[in-house]
């Protein structure tokens, strides 16, 4: 009901609009409950009577009248439509907004085709029940009081044999609620499946094709697809059904209303014109009945999709409750026995971490994959939020950090590298970064050894890179990527393994570039290759969500531990490559 109410507010933002839509479905239900009236004087008076002046006023009467209908039509059907058009855009922006915001632990349990069918398919339904719904609700509701109004001119006897009919009518609309509930639900879930499994199959399609994915593709689309219209044709039978039962039940009425109006006793009061009115209001009638059965199941869907909006608007944002500011920090980076344990994981990613970073210096994270080196990354942005310990940046606490603020001081490439749709200098000035002038982008592409092969581009930094960078080599993405940090300059850089698709030679490259624009600048590097830290300040060897040794190189190598096993893997391994790649 609080939904219902909440979605009517929507709808009230346009007032006018309602109030047109009202006025032309008042007008539109008269018109026709007029001209069912006028069908007794014109049986009567045109045909039996042939009275003179009705057989000329009687076409122009009616012209008239369906002039006025014209424009009543219109204005309910354009008024509710630009009503229902108005809520959708209302939502979809106010869905998508709040996408924006949500904490990076929703978009780890929600389904991406869940969230892109909100945006697509939910929102319709809302538009649907907001604009329909409405619609049969009122137009459909006047139309049967306006009709029950000309047989009650005609005869109050008969029309009380209409009453007949309610509880049965009644009985059929609650039935039809009931399924409609139970399935719209499950509707709106199945299409977001289909979502899904489409936006797995076309982004994943190399992968398909290599493995010979195409049959289980099939199958498991195939399987939504047939859910998808076996929950749809239940809805159809549903209304089919009601529709049958209404047109019996109505049909029986009638029978009714013919049987005693034919008794001897009425027949002599009733002329052919006022009986053909009464017939014609009743049939007109139906389909306005036929309507208003399902219409509250047509709302009740409606309202469980906004509902599910709803849902998703209220949720809270990312937690930002913090007031400090800075415009440059110095860099000062501090974690204190951080402990992160993901939802539904058996152990803990991170288990006590302490780290300190001084202003300046060079940090790298090495270990063994799913170490825990991406998820301490992610903690310093406050992707997510450590279940115990505290992360300082400058010596105060990151949660009393504005989250604008914070994020302002870090540039960040990460693991994936996330390229948009749109031209190469776009991708690099992305953000709040969009002022760049076309010197800055080019120094940090320069920087980020990307110039180079944006030259040989037929477009040079204004070609498109396709969705995802689909366009350019990963290596390619990933020099974009680092040009994006260094343009942002920011005084804390993190490289989650930024450069692991690079070839060595380039890694080298950007290994200089980074070492004289890495001056002032609080690095965290995770790196694979282990040749490319081996000038950091400090070396931490990460195991099991745990540091396990910490130190510069020569320790490390010293120590003969962890680092130097690595080490010497490594180290064979580049020897054995050398001479082939020479
Ligand atoms: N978003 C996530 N949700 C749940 N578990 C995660 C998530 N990201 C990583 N993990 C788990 O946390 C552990 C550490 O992962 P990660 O930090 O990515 O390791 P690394 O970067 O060292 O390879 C792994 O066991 C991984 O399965
Ligand atoms: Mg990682």
């Amino acid at each position: 009901m609080a939904t219902y109410r909440r979605l009517l507010g929507y709808a009230a933002r346009h007032p006018w609009w309602a109030l047109a839509g009202l006025f032309g479905m008042v007008f539109d239900a008269a018109v026709a409950a007029v001209f069912v009236r006028l069908i007794q004087p014109m049986l009567d008076t045109l045909f039996i009577e042939r009275n003179p002046q009705t057989i000329f006023w009687m076409p122009l009467l009616i012209v008239g009248l369906f002039l006025i209908r014209g424009v009543a039509t219109f204005l309910a059907d354009y008024g509710l439509a630009r009503i229902g058009r108005n809520v959708v855009e209302t939502l979809r922006g106010e869905v998508f907004s709040r996408y924006l915001l949500l904490p990076t632990r929703h978009y780890d349990h929600e389904p991406s085709g869940q969230m892109i069918s909100r945006l697509t398919y939910t929102v319709e339904q809302v538009a649907h029940a907001s604009t329909n719904a409405i619609k049969v609700m009122v137009l459909d509701s006047l139309t049967v009081i306006g009709m029950i109004a000309v047989m009650l001119y005609f005869s109050a006897r008969l029309t009380l044999l209409l009453f007949v009919m309610a509880p049965l009518i009644a009985l059929v609309a609650w039935a039809v609620g009931r399924r409609y509930r139970r399935i719209s639900g499950k509707i709106q879930r199945s299409v977001g499946s289909v979502t899904g499994v489409v936006d797995e199959a076309v982004s994943g399609q190399r992968v398909v094709k290599v493995y010979q994915g195409q049959a289980a593709e099939r199958e498991r689309f195939n399987e939504i697809n047939e859910r998808n219209r076996k929950l749809n044709l239940k809805i159809a039978a549903t209304n089919a059904m009601s529709t049958s039962v209404v047109q019996v039940v109505a049909a029986c009425a009638l029978a009714l209303v013919i049987f005693f109006a034919t008794r001897p006793s009425m027949i002599t009061t009733m002329s052919p014109g006022a009986f053909m009115s009464l017939i014609t209001a009743m049939l007109t009638m139906l389909p306005s009945l036929k309507r208003l059965t399902s219409v509250q199941a047509m709302m009740q869907r409606g309202v469980a999709a906004a509902a599910d909006l709803f849902h998703i608007i209220d949720m809270p944002g990312e937690t930002d409750t913090g007031s400090h500011e800075a415009t440059h920090c110095r860099g000062e980076l501090e974690l204190r026995e951080v402990v992160l344990h993901y939802p539904g994981q058996a152990r803990a990613a991170l288990d006590g971490v302490s780290l300190h970073c001084a202003p300046g210096t060079v940090t790298a994270l090495v270990g063994r994959s799913g170490s825990g080196k991406s998820s301490l990354a992610s903690l310093i942005p406050r992707f997510y939020e450590p279940d115990s310990g505290s992360i300082l940046l400058d010596g105060v606490p990151l949660q009393e950090w504005t989250l604008r603020s914070l994020r302002s001081q870090i540039a960040w490439v990460g693991q994936q590298v996330v390229l948009f749709n749109d031209s190469i200098a776009h991708n690099i000035a992305f953000g709040g970064l969009a002022g760049a002038t076309e010197q800055q982008i080019e120094a940090a592409a320069d920087a980020a050894n990307a110039m180079e092969f944006i030259r040989q581009l037929p477009e040079g930094l204004a070609s498109q890179t396709g969705e995802g960078g689909t366009l350019l080599s990963g290596g390619q993405r990933q020099r974009i990527a680092i040009a994006r940090a260094l343009l942002k300059n920011a005084p804390l850089l993190i490289l989650d393994e930024a450069t692991s698709a690079l070839d060595t030679e380039s890694e080298r490259l950007i290994q200089d570039a980074l070492g004289r624009l890495l001056q002032n600048r609080t690095v965290l590097v995770i790196a694979h290759r282990l040749s490319t830290i081996e000038h950091a300040d400090q070396i931490v060897v990460m195991d099991a969500g745990r540091i396990v040794e910490r130190g510069t190189h020569r320790e490390l190598l010293a120590l003969d531990g962890h680092y130097a096993a690595l080490h010497r893997v490594q180290f064979s391994e580049d020897v054995a490559a050398s001479p082939a790649s020479a």
